[in-house]
């Protein structure tokens, strides 16, 4: 129970639930394909988020308006064949949940249905939080998100933090607590000051995944492509690069295009053979 009361912490992802009790940091990471997947779940992430942030890094949208759910869906079940032993979040997209109810619940449940999905999670609160309390209703587990809502942005300077004047950090705090209170497995914190960070950590009893949010909520996400430096995106302030994977790409590539070029490949050892009879009799043949 934290000092507010804010207290409706739930097992709906056991996982997390666990970590969190044990007070042990949670690693999520975003995956958007098959060999992601396998990445995410080999390197030791304790959840996978399918995010929405798939339109920019692998679709090429310029936001993450655009992607469909029938786009993320594809995405998500390959992730999903590729994940077996830890929990997947499916992202809703923009337009897909936040009319009514009824819609959410619909979304959330193809996630689950189609492919396999252990919880969805949606961004904001206030008028989102009845499509949270009914897609909990429906028996799937939400993630909720605050701060900085990406579905919200619409222009490359909207990307800027939140929460740095007095109204608007009481509105995220006041958000978290209302998703903690809706029902929420975990919350997602975006691009808010480390401070805004640690009070929400204080006041809600879920699991607090913070991107850009400083070092002490529970746990931190980070997107896959941002990570490993795949992409030409210039990465958020909040990102630290472990690999320069899209200079190590294209430089296989073009080592690759010098050898075709060069005609070292392939060599003799990069191709089938046949035997010597068989070929003398198709040469007769012809
Ligand atoms: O879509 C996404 O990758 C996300 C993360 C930024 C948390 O929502």
């Amino acid at each position: 129970m934290t000092a507010s009361g804010i207290s409706r912490g739930t097992e709906a992802l056991p996982t997390l639930a666990a970590l969190h009790r044990e007070g042990q940091p949670i690693v999520m990471i975003t995956a958007y394909d098959h060999p992601g997947g396998r990445i995410a779940e080999e390197g030791g992430a304790d959840v996978v988020l399918v995010g929405d942030s798939a339109a920019n890094t692998v679709l090429g949208y310029a936001t993450t308006r655009e992607i469909s759910v029938d786009e993320l869906l594809v995405l998500t079940r390959a992730v999903r064949r590729a994940v077996r032993s830890i929990p997947i979040v499916g992202d809703l997209p923009f337009g897909s949940y936040e009319a009514s109810d009824e819609l959410a619940v619909r979304t959330a449940t193809r996630f689950v249905r189609e492919a396999g999905c252990d919880a969805v999670k949606l961004e904001g609160a206030g008028e989102m939080l009845p499509r949270v309390r009914a897609i909990i209703a429906a028996g799937i587990p939400v993630v909720g998100h605050v701060g900085l809502l990406p579905q919200s942005v619409t222009s490359a300077d909207g990307y800027r933090a939140r929460g740095r004047d007095v109204e608007q950090a009481l509105g995220i705090i006041a958000d978290a607590e209302s998703l903690a209170v809706a029902g929420c497995a975990a919350i997602v914190v975006e691009a808010v000051p480390s401070e805004i960070g640690v009070l929400i950590t204080e006041r809600v009893d879920v699991p607090v995944i913070g991107i850009g949010a400083g070092a002490s909520v529970d746990g931190q996400v980070l997107v896959y492509h941002d990570l490993l430096g795949y992409g030409e995106a210039r990465p958020a302030k909040f990102v630290r690069r472990y690999l320069a994977a899209h200079e190590l790409f294209v430089d296989a590539v073009r080592r690759w295009a010098a050898d075709v070029r060069s005609g070292s490949f392939p060599s003799s050892e990069e191709g089938y053979g046949v035997a010597s009879d068989v070929l003398d009799e198709v040469k007769a043949r012809l």
